[in-house]
């Protein structure tokens, strides 16, 4: 694996779930596959889950880490090629991705959209500049449009909980009182839509995601009718994508309660957290034993170490090709 951007990344998406199980029951297995070698996560936003998953896993596998919040910390980064660089932004993409690529064997960006232009946000400027400029293996840590770590960490779950060989699936629209990117729910649709699994999206008119991430999905505006024999429901909100970034409906009546997770065959509540409790969805069913946020954020960390055990395996292969 060259870059870990999106499932097209992915060779056998359904190999790499597999050995992220086997991660999962022997941590160390490949404890000396990162020595001597170095990653570096930069981080343009918050996070909980990624952060440590992601450091967790490098440490498994024997990598050395440095962290850096370059939103807080860095200098203000210029992406415009041929600015005049006479405003609050001190350094260019061209001269910081290459410098943290002298530093660092492969390399961690967390960016967010910005919500404000959709043909800026996905063109994913931000992430590709530095995959064209660092000149070392770059792992999305969530993107303007993507996050596929948390979208394999998602078919890991499932596969892992699953009690049908195809389980129905169904991607749920929850409020929240703020705009959020379009990143989980695009990615999730995008690796169901590569998994065996009966894949539902459900959310209030203008809503509609990207064609390209809804894929062969089936979709409705009708809530309760999607999560009939559903094995999981997966909540996340979103902001629109047609009405770019817009805020449409706070309606509490999609929030996910137990009335709603009865209509279901059972099923598992998923959410990649963090989590606005009793707006998103109902404490009862948070706290309920068909709850798996925690597992599913626990699984962040075999998710992340199977990505970075084939990225290390290509640069030892092209180090020393005699080996192989
Ligand atoms: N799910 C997720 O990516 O969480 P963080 O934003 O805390 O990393």
């Amino acid at each position: 694996m060259q870059h870990f951007l999106s499932v097209k990344d992915a060779i056998d998406v359904q190999a790499l779930v597999k050995e992220a199980l086997l991660y999962k029951k022997t941590p160390y297995a490949d404890k000396h596959i990162g020595k001597n070698r170095t990653m570096g996560l930069l981080f343009f936003n918050s996070s909980l889950r990624t952060r440590l998953s992601t450091q967790r896993a490098a440490q498994n596998l024997g990598l050395e880490l440095i962290v850096m919040n370059v939103g807080q910390d860095g200098w203000g980064l210029e992406f415009e090629d041929g600015a005049i660089m006479d405003g609050n932004k001190a350094e260019h993409i061209k001269e910081a991705a290459p410098v943290v690529g002298q530093y660092c064997d492969i390399v961690g960006i967390r960016s967010f959209p910005t919500l404000e232009n959709r043909e800026e946000d996905y063109s994913e400027n931000v992430l590709n500049q530095f995959v064209k400029h660092t000149g070392r293996p770059i792992v999305s840590l969530e993107s303007a449009t993507r996050h596929p770590l948390q979208s394999l960490t998602d078919l890991i779950t499932i596969e892992e909980l699953k009690t049908k060989p195809r389980p129905k699936v169904v991607l749920s629209w929850a409020p929240h009182v703020k705009a959020l990117p379009q990143a989980v729910p695009n990615s999730f649709a995008e690796w169901m839509n590569a998994a065996d699994v009966d894949f539902v999206i459900t959310h209030p008119e203008g809503y509609e995601l990207a064609p390209e991430f809804v894929g062969n999905a089936k979709v409705t505006h009708n809530q309760e009718e999607a999560f009939k024999d559903a094995d999981f429901i997966y909540a996340k909100n979103w902001s629109s994508y047609n009405d770019y970034g817009k805020i449409l409906s706070q309606d509490p009546s999609w929030k996910i309660t137990t009335e709603k997770m009865a209509l279901t065959d059972n099923a598992k509540f998923m959410h990649c957290l963090p989590v606005r409790r009793n707006v998103v969805v109902d404490d009862a069913v948070l706290d309920s034993p068909n709850s798996v946020v925690i597992q599913q954020a626990g699984n962040r960390v075999w998710a992340a170490q199977v990505v970075l055990k084939q990225i290390l395996l290509k640069i030892i292969r092209e180090e020393s090709p005699y080996l192989f």
